[in-house]
Order: C-alpha cells, then sequence, then structure tokens
C-alpha cells in the first residue's frame, strides 16, 4: 500500500509567540518541521511527501528537506488550515489511488507504528484519525456557567496524521467549500459526507506543539531519550 503524506506546516503559530513559523523553529538541533517528516521518510507505507509552508519560506523548506528521498514537492500554504491542505492535495501525482495523510508539521513525534496503522486502517476503511482519550471530566461552558457535563467515556482530542482514500478526501473538500463550510480538521469534511471515520488509538507523544511550554516539553522528552540512549 502506498501513502502519500501531506505535512502542513503553514501556519502562523501565533500562540507559540516566536518571531518565525513554529515549524521552523530548532527541537533538538533541527527544525520541527524536518523532524516531522522524518517519520514519514521512515514509515514503510508511504511513498512520497508533500510539504505546505508559508509562501515566504517554500525556498528555505525546499532546502532543508532536500535530503529526504521521499519528497515530491514543496507547495506554499494559505490562509486557513484547510486552504493549504488543498494547496497539498494538487500535489498528489496524476491518477493517484492511494491514501493520502495529512499530518500538522507541529507534532514531530508521531510513531511510525500509528502512522502504519492509520494508513492501513484509512485503506481499509476509507478514513481513520489517532484519538486520544480525554483524561479530564469535559463541562460546557456558557457565560462561565457549567451548562453540562459531557461523557467523559464518548470524548478524545483528534491528532494527526489523519489518513483517507484520495478520492473521499477530496470529495468531503469540494462539497465543504462548496457550503463555504470551514473545517478544522480533515475528517470534518468526510464526516460532513456522513461516511464513518474510524477512530484509532492516539499517543500522548504525539502532542500538538502549540505554546511556548510545549515546546519545553519536547526538549524535554528528546533530552531524556538521549539520557537513556546513552546509558
Ligand atoms: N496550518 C497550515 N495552514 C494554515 C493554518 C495552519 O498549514 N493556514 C498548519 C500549521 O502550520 C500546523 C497545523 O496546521 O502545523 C496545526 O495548526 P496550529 O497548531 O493551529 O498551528 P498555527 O496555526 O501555526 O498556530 P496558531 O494557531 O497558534 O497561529
Ligand atoms: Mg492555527
Amino acid at each position: 500500500m502506498t501513502a502519500l503524506a501531506i505535512l502542513v506546516a503553514a501556519g502562523r503559530g501565533e500562540r507559540m509567540g516566536a518571531a518565525r513559523p513554529k515549524a521552523f523553529l530548532e527541537l533538538g538541533g533541527e527544525p520541527i518541521l524536518l523532524k516531522a517528516a522524518r517519520s514519514f521518510e521512515a514509515a514503510p507505507s508511504v511513498a512520497g511527501i508533500v510539504a505546505v509552508v508559508p509562501a515566504e519560506e517554500v525556498d528555505l523548506a525546499r532546502r532543508l528537506l532536500a535530503p529526504l528521498r521521499k519528497l515530491r514537492a514543496v507547495a506554499a500554504g494559505g490562509a486557513r488550515r484547510q486552504d493549504s491542505v488543498l494547496e497539498g492535495l494538487k500535489q498528489a501525482p496524476a491518477g493517484f489511488e492511494g491514501v493520502v495523510l495529512v499530518h500538522d508539521a507541529a507534532r514531530p513525534f508521531a510513531e511510525i507504528a500509528l502512522i502504519e496503522e492509520v494508513a492501513r486502517a484509512a485503506a481499509e476503511h476509507g478514513a481513520a484519525l489517532p484519538v486520544l482519550p480525554a483524561v479530564d471530566t469535559v463541562k460546557r461552558i456558557r457565560d462561565g456557567r457549567v451548562v453540562e457535563t459531557l461523557d467523559r467515556g464518548e470524548l478524545g482530542a483528534a491528532q494527526t496524521p489523519q489518513g483517507f482514500r484520495l478520492a473521499l478526501l477530496v470529495r468531503g473538500y469540494e462539497e465543504a467549500f462548496r457550503d463555504r463550510v470551514t473545517v478544522t480538521d480533515e475528517a470534518m469534511a468526510v464526516e460532513r459526507l456522513g461516511v464513518a471515520v474510524m477512530a484509532i488509538e492516539g499517543s500522548p507523544r504525539n502532542r500538538k506543539l502549540t505554546t511556548p511550554e510545549d515546546l519545553a516539553w519536547a526538549e524535554g522528552v528528546l533530552a531524556a531519550e538521549r539520557a537513556g540512549a546513552r546509558a
């Protein structure tokens, strides 16, 4: 089975508050984008990698990702995440009928086993994503007051990579754009079609680096691993 990975890195990283988009910040001495891409380079089911970055970073990203054997294209992203994903989808080879794996470049620790499981489930069922079960009790709040306590057993946080048969994701996107709906992840575009999306177990390590605290956590993870490797 062959999959095309689309790494989206075209956001502004406002919550990170750094001078540059967060995928270009360094983690353990290399850019987060390169680190995230290496997992896909190493995943057996992945045949190609497309990176989507801010327009002004395209040249830099091409240089950074040049060592990757599977790199197919670096494209400029758009205003919303779905606009960036659409630019990535345009880079799919003509006649491609495999699975696309859309991944946040801001998640540099996606395990190869997780990537493989999403790819396999997407090929079999059409759509799949990793979900991390909720650990806290979740409340619905309106005007500063609790209006409802949700059933934690039914809740989970969506992660990436999210995998889809290409034709299914394209149909979901066509309908979302036609209906002028903003989708916050790719699965939402497919859910709108009434198609089942398989939830597989996510991983705590596969955390999205959103704030400076997340970056400090990630440096800690790498430092602990390096110390473990030396011991
Ligand atoms: N993303 C993108 N294009 C956009 C918006 C987001 O490619 N127009 C990507 C980001 O680069 C990131 C992923 O989608 O890898 C998840 O988005 P998020 O964590 O929200 O990143 P940013 O939008 O960059 O951060 P912020 O919301 O804090 O500005
Ligand atoms: Mg964002």
